[in-house]
Order: C-alpha cells, then sequence, then structure tokens
C-alpha cells in the first residue's frame, strides 16, 4: 500500500535560489507527521508545493495515488488537501463566518454542518462568527484557520506553524484539537514546527529538514532520544557556545 502523500526527490527554487535541495517523504494515512527545522531551512517551501501554491522546479509528488506536481491548488483543495499557511492569513475585514465560507469554496453542497462541526471544536469562533476576523487574538486567527481548512472537508491538512507566537497555554490548546481532528476526524497531518518540543509530542513520526534537505527521520521517541535533536530543537543542553562548537564539529546525525 501507498502512502497517502509521497513526496520525491523535491527540488524547488526562488530564483537562482534553490530552496528544496532534493527532499522526499512520505505520509501514511490516519498519521501526524512533524517537519522540524530552523528558520529558513525551507519548511514553508515544502508546504506551499505540496498544496500547489508554489510549483517544484523537479520531483514528485503523489497524494493518494495521483501526480499532484504543479497542479492548480485549488484542484487539489478538491482532492482533500488543506493547506493553513504560516502566519494564518485570515481575511481581517470579513466576519468569522465569512473567512469559514471562503475554506469551503471548493464546494457547492449545503455546509451548514461543516459550520457547526467547526463551531463545535471552537466555541469561541461560534461567539464571534459576526465580528470582522481582524479583531481575533492570535491565537484565535489560528483556531479561525484551521477551521476554514477544515470547511473543505479534507482527508489531509497542511499546518505551518501552528503554535507561531502563541503562548505555551494557547499553544497546547491548538495542539490538543489537532490531536483530536486527527483521531475524531480521521484528518491525516503534516504539520512544520520551530517548536519541537510539542510537535514530537503530538507527532507520531518526524523528518528533521535543514537548508533544503532531510538530513533525519524517525518515530518520535526516537528522535525525542536523539542527542542532536535534544541539544539543538529541545533545547535541553543549551545552545551556548559548547553546543555552538559541537554543531558546527558535528559530521553526522544520530
Ligand atoms: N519569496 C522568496 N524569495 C526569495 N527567497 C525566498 C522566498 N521565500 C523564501 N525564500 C528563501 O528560501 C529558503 C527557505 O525559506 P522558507 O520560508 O521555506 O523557510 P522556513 O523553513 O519556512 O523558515 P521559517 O522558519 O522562518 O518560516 C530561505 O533561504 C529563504 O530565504
Ligand atoms: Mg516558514
Amino acid at each position: 500500500m501507498t502512502a497517502m502523500l509521497e513526496v520525491l526527490n523535491l527540488e524547488a527554487h526562488y530564483g537562482a535560489i534553490m530552496a528544496l535541495r532534493g527532499v522526499s517523504l512520505s505520509v501514511e494515512e490516519g498519521r501526524i507527521v512533524t517537519i522540524l527545522g530552523a528558520n529558513g531551512a525551507g519548511k514553508t517551501t515544502l508546504m506551499k508545493t505540496i498544496s500547489g501554491v508554489m510549483d517544484p522546479t523537479k520531483g514528485q509528488i503523489l497524494f493518494m495515488g495521483r501526480h499532484v506536481e504543479g497542479r492548480d491548488p485549488d484542484a487539489i483543495v478538491r482532492m482533500g488537501l488543506a493547506h493553513v499557511p504560516e502566519g494564518r492569513e485570515v481575511f481581517p475585514f470579513l466576519t468569522v463566518e465569512e473567512n469559514l465560507r471562503m475554506g469551503a469554496f471548493t464546494r457547492r453542497d449545503d455546509i451548514r454542518a461543516d459550520l457547526d462541526l467547526v463551531y463545535d471544536y471552537f466555541p469561541v469562533l461560534r461567539e464571534r462568527r459576526g465580528q470582522p476576523a481582524g479583531t481575533l487574538s492570535g491565537g484565535q486567527q489560528q483556531m479561525l484557520a484551521i477551521g476554514r481548512g477544515l470547511m473543505a472537508r479534507p482527508r489531509l491538512m497542511l499546518l505551518d506553524e501552528p503554535s507561531l507566537g502563541l503562548s505555551p497555554l494557547l499553544t497546547q490548546e491548538i495542539f490538543a484539537i489537532i490531536r483530536r481532528l486527527n483521531h475524531e476526524q480521521k484528518v491525516t497531518m503534516l504539520l512544520v514546527e520551530q517548536n519541537a518540543h510539542v510537535a514530537l509530542q503530538t507527532a507520531d513520526f518526524g523528518y528533521v529538514l535543514e537548508l533544503g534537505r532531510i538530513v533525519m527521520a524517525g518515530s518520535s521517541e526516537r528522535l525525542m532520544a536523539s542527542e542532536d535533536i535534544r541539544e539543538f530543537y529541545l533545547g535541553q543542553q543549551g545552545t551556548g557556545q559548547r553546543g555552538q562548537r559541537r554543531w558546527k564539529r558535528r559530521k553526522t546525525w544520530r
């Protein structure tokens, strides 16, 4: 059986800058998979090429067995892949409910039940359904962005840094909902995070992306036990000068 998502040897460029240098990964149906990586590693570029916002220069992307590389983003949403972008990108002058309705743009059927489902997961959005999205807090806007993604009834959701700018408490809250959506609504999740702690607590499997390349892959338990991950992503031994020197000397990942 092939995985729900298969990415093979993907390359992407911004002009002369090569942001993805042959990325391969797979996401099995029903899983939560995370991609860890520092600023500029290429995480957002990877999400954008998978969802069709950006065209890869080389490589293949198979979603449910079908090639999607270079396809129109709307067609990819229709196939069941929703992308919740970095920085949320809600429409600030539209109301909460209008934003949610935008998420269902690919559908012609009745969306009332889906709105109710989103409001059940995020009660605060029901309370604020008539308010402009720009008046929501950062955490509420993140909830709205996820809710908007759900309106497409996705089988796979790409989440780009859902914890960005949120307090630890709110981050835990958002991730608890991500786990519930995975479990209860059977939405497979591919999430990009700089917050390795919460990402590895939530995910089954993880990849580490560095300068456009996957440098490590493994179950969350295995990654959490790795000395390099502990030192450089979980910060347990500090990232002080000693850590930085070791980082530079480092040849291989364990
Ligand atoms: N629009 C752009 N034009 C030119 N270069 C870009 C553009 N967007 C990203 N890049 C470059 O591509 C590389 C990967 O960027 P990307 O945004 O994918 O990283 P990221 O891992 O998502 O980083 P962050 O954690 O800061 O969100 C970086 O070197 C970045 O400078
Ligand atoms: Mg990014």
